[in-house]
């Protein structure tokens, strides 16, 4: 009897290997980590967020260590699409895993153009439009914090796009009821949560802000309950796919966001410090499965047990 567990999930048309992608900001352009392991072995990784032009980001201090996290304020530096195409692009081709192109713009029209230098690539597998950066003044936030911006920068890409979108949500709101389903009423294909937390550290000695950019964002397993609740919340609220992110550093992690209803994962922070984190994941993942007697980890997604009317979210 065949006793291979099936990792695969479907998500926006999509089939994935597995439910492990690497997240956008933590996993250079992929090519960075082909010195690790076979990148292909990954369900996909998103790229590093990618405008128009080439982004310097922000001056240093762009990183600094938390308690159980870190907190960033990089800036979005990137190469722009049009060097991702060129460069990058071509040697990805022999890797057989999906790339999601994380991308941004300051204005839709921006985010427009993007999406558009993209559709002639099939390598690129689908787009997750970051409208959820804290870390810069224009370009993220004022879309992802604005209901009314989010649909019409979902709809405006859906429209232009030939390939997936994916909306990548910002946890530093109040409702993200609101956001998850204008996403999903603007066309959106999938939801992606969540980005960093915003947040500050200060040098008491010289009482100044750690980050050049004075706050940033905070991400690793800081954030992972909250981040759970986030995804859950979601996930409860709208019928697309959601792809859960925060704080993952094993299979356990993973697992909790998929209980919670996330039909795969990503995982940012852990990459620094065990670039290999993502194989780990996935064979700790399998590893569940077969000790648990779990042919499909389909089975597993949204199951997550709780009482009539026990949900009392604040
Ligand atoms: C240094 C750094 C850079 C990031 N850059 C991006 C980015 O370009 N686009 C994006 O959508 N998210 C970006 N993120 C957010 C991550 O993709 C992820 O959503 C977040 O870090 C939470 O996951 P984690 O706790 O596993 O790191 C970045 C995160 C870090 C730490």
């Amino acid at each position: 009897m065949d006793t291979a567990v099936d990792l695969s999930v479907d998500i926006s048309g999509l089939h994935f290997r597995n439910p492990v992608l690497a997240a956008s900001g933590t996993f250079g352009y992929g090519l960075e980590f082909t010195r690790f392991f076979d990148i292909s072995e990954l369900g996909g990784f998103c790229t590093k967020g990618l405008s128009l032009e080439p982004l310097p980001g922000n001056p240093p201090g762009r990183i600094t260590e938390t308690p159980a996290g870190m907190l960033n304020a990089i800036g979005l530096e990137n190469v722009g699409v049009k060097s991702f195409i060129r460069d990058k692009l071509p040697p990805l081709e022999r890797y057989d895993t999906h790339i999601i192109a994380n991308i941004f713009g300051k204005t839709i029209e921006e985010f427009v153009a993007i999406a558009g230098d993209l559709n002639p690539h099939q390598k690129v597998s689908a787009l997750e439009l970051n409208i959820s950066c804290p870390n810069i003044k224009e370009g993220g936030i004022q879309f992802g914090h604005d209901p009314d911006m989010t649909y019409k920068v979902v709809e405006a890409v859906k429209k232009i796009s030939n390939k997936p979108v994916w909306v990548k949500l910002s946890p530093n709101v109040t409702d993200i009821t609101v956001f998850a389903r204008v996403c999903e009423d603007a066309g959106a294909d999938a939801l992606t949560l969540v980005n960093t937390f915003l947040a500050m550290s200060i040098d008491v000695n010289k009482r100044r802000p750690m980050l050049s950019n004075v706050t940033g964002g905070l991400s690793g397993p800081a954030i992972r309950p909250m981040a759970v609740r986030l995804v859950h919340q979601a996930a409860q609220t709208v019928d697309i796919p959601v792809v859960g992110i925060g704080g993952i550093t094993s299979a356990r992690d993973a697992l909790e966001f998929m209980v919670a209803g996330a039909m795969a994962v990503q995982i940012g922070t852990a990459n620094y410090f065990d670039p290999i984190v993502c194989v780990k994941v996935i064979r700790g993942l399998r590893r569940y499965c077969e000790e648990n007697n779990i042919s499909d980890i389909k089975e597993i997604i949204g199951t997550l047990e709780v009482r009539e009317g026990q949900f009392l979210y604040y």
